[in-house]
């Protein structure tokens, strides 16, 4: 059995005065079956209204990869990840033989003022690491053919083709200045020209988009390509004649079409999800309030700051670290999802882990008590986390008719935060009522290679097709 069920017995022994007022919490953050099928069924209807003309909360767009890749794919290629934290730079050479790659790669921690500076800044930033990456492992391009580039660029764009993409907001704490409503991609052309490193861009990518290729690729059961991360999102293939909002481009019958939901902005006008105070709080004190309410409550970004929040509060009612300079906790996104998987893990009497972790990263001394308390909320803020992240994955399974299939997955909270997925295939398992001794139908397996792999194989089938694009019209 998993411990996907938050267990009350974690609070056994802990003195009954602060116990008292923590009953509110479970009402708050526990959700059962009936909870989930509600939500993803609701979920279903906004993923479907996102398809059509007049759209609705979450943005359904068209990322213009038509197919999956057949594994022949072969050339190399550069390709830039800008996630939540790192920019990750990568040259990946697909061989002819089937499924088969190398690639090198460096990670670069994308920082604070990065995020919040100018456009010019970010695009510069950007192709300085790229720079500084093609001095390390020269491509053997130098003699004046550019290296195609796939850039993946995880947040919401609206794209008339795959070369292009028009940012429609900034999420996870981003707030470059000049970029919002404008195209990205010649804006980092001109930052690469401006360094004349010898790459074209070639295709423009979400990091779901890149997940599902990649790890449809590994595994052709793969239908959904999820992240659980900083942010949240996901990507699946759709068949063009459900998309009412491309009625006009007179594709063919059978055309598909990868579509990157972007359903972090799931339930913005606040019909279905169970919003806490803490939620409300969160969202009011967030760059963009109103906004990828869905994410807020999910992802790992926002976990941390819950926990924050509800340890100041409980301080405040009287219940944590009376006597204690609570400074660095009151200090906004002082803690992230690390802080809650470590503690989640330590089963050690005197919770040892846990108190370094509170020493180091909030100059605290809690007793024992006072930690087997934090643990608890911490279960229960991430197994909602997780049970409603369920929710997004089943509405896309659910809204495709998919029974059977696999997830890709990619994310360090998904892939990294011991007994996470577990509770992620707990919520499956309640949404579809699978019997006892079925396996799940619906698995999530772990991919990692979305930004290399997967980035590349998009730019080989953008390649391809503008190649074919070409042929038919000469
Ligand atoms: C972005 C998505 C991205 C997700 C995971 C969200 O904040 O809007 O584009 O896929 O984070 O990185």
């Amino acid at each position: 059995m998993s411990d996907f069920r938050f267990r009350p017995e974690m609070l056994e022994g802990v003195a009954e005065h602060l116990t008292e007022g923590l009953k509110q919490f479970e009402d708050w953050f526990i959700l059962d079956a009936e909870d989930l099928k509600k939500i993803t069924d609701h979920f279903v209807k906004e993923l479907e209204k996102g398809l059509t003309k007049e759209g609705g909360n979450i943005p359904m767009n068209v990322t213009w990869v038509s197919r999956f890749p057949n594994g022949h794919e072969t050339g190399r290629f550069l390709t830039l990840d800008m996630g939540g934290t790192n920019l990750r730079v990568c040259d990946v050479r697909l061989s002819d033989r089937r499924r088969d790659f190398e690639q090198t790669q460096r990670k670069f921690l994308l920082p604070k003022e990065v995020k919040s500076g100018t456009g010019e800044e970010l695009w510069d930033f950007v192709a300085e690491r790229l720079e500084a990456f093609l001095e390390e492992h020269p491509t053997g391009a130098e003699d004046g053919t550019n290296l195609p580039l796939a850039f993946t660029f995880s947040f919401p764009v609206d794209q008339q083709n795959i070369r292009s993409g028009v940012l429609q907001h900034w999420t996870k704490k981003f707030d470059v200045s000049g970029v919002q409503g404008q195209d990205v991609v010649p804006q980092l052309e001109a930052a690469l020209a401006r360094k004349n490193i010898p790459v074209d861009v070639v295709a423009l990518i979400n990091d779901t988009t890149g997940t599902l290729i990649a790890s449809h690729y590994r595994d052709p059961q793969v239908k959904v390509g999820s992240i659980f991360s900083t942010g949240t999102n996901a990507a699946y293939m759709e068949e063009c004649k459900s998309i009412p909002k491309l009625a006009g481009w007179g594709l063919p019958d059978d055309a598909k079409v990868i579509i990157n939901t972007e359903y972090g902005a799931f339930d913005c006008d606040r019909k279905i999800l169970p919003f806490t105070p803490f939620d409300h709080q969160i969202d009011s004190e967030s760059l963009r309030p109103g906004t990828q309410l869905y994410e807020k409550m999910v992802s790992g970004l926002y976990i941390g700051e819950m926990l924050r929040i509800i340890m100041v509060k409980l301080h405040e009612d009287g219940i944590l670290f009376q006597g204690q300079d609570i400074t660095r906790l009151r200090k906004a996104n002082a803690l992230d999802a690390t802080f809650l998987s470590i503690a989640e893990m330590d089963i050690t009497e005197e919770l040892e882990d846990m108190r370094e972790e509170f020493q180091e990263e909030l100059s605290l001394s809690p007793i024992v008590d006072e930690m087997k308390i934090c643990r608890y909320l911490i279960g229960l803020i991430a197994t909602r986390a997780a049970r409603l992240y369920a929710c997004g994955v089943a509405a896309i399974c659910k809204k495709n008719n998919l029974r059977k299939c696999h997830v890709g997955v990619d994310g360090s909270v998904i892939n990294k935060y011991s007994g996470f997925k577990c509770r992620v295939s707990q919520g499956l398992r309640d949404i579809f009522d699978w019997p006892v001794r079925e396996v799940d139908l619906i698995a999530l397996s772990a991919s990692e290679d979305g930004s290399g792999v997967g980035a590349a194989l998009a730019a080989a089938l953008a390649m391809e097709d503008s190649a074919q694009i070409v042929t038919k019209i000469i």
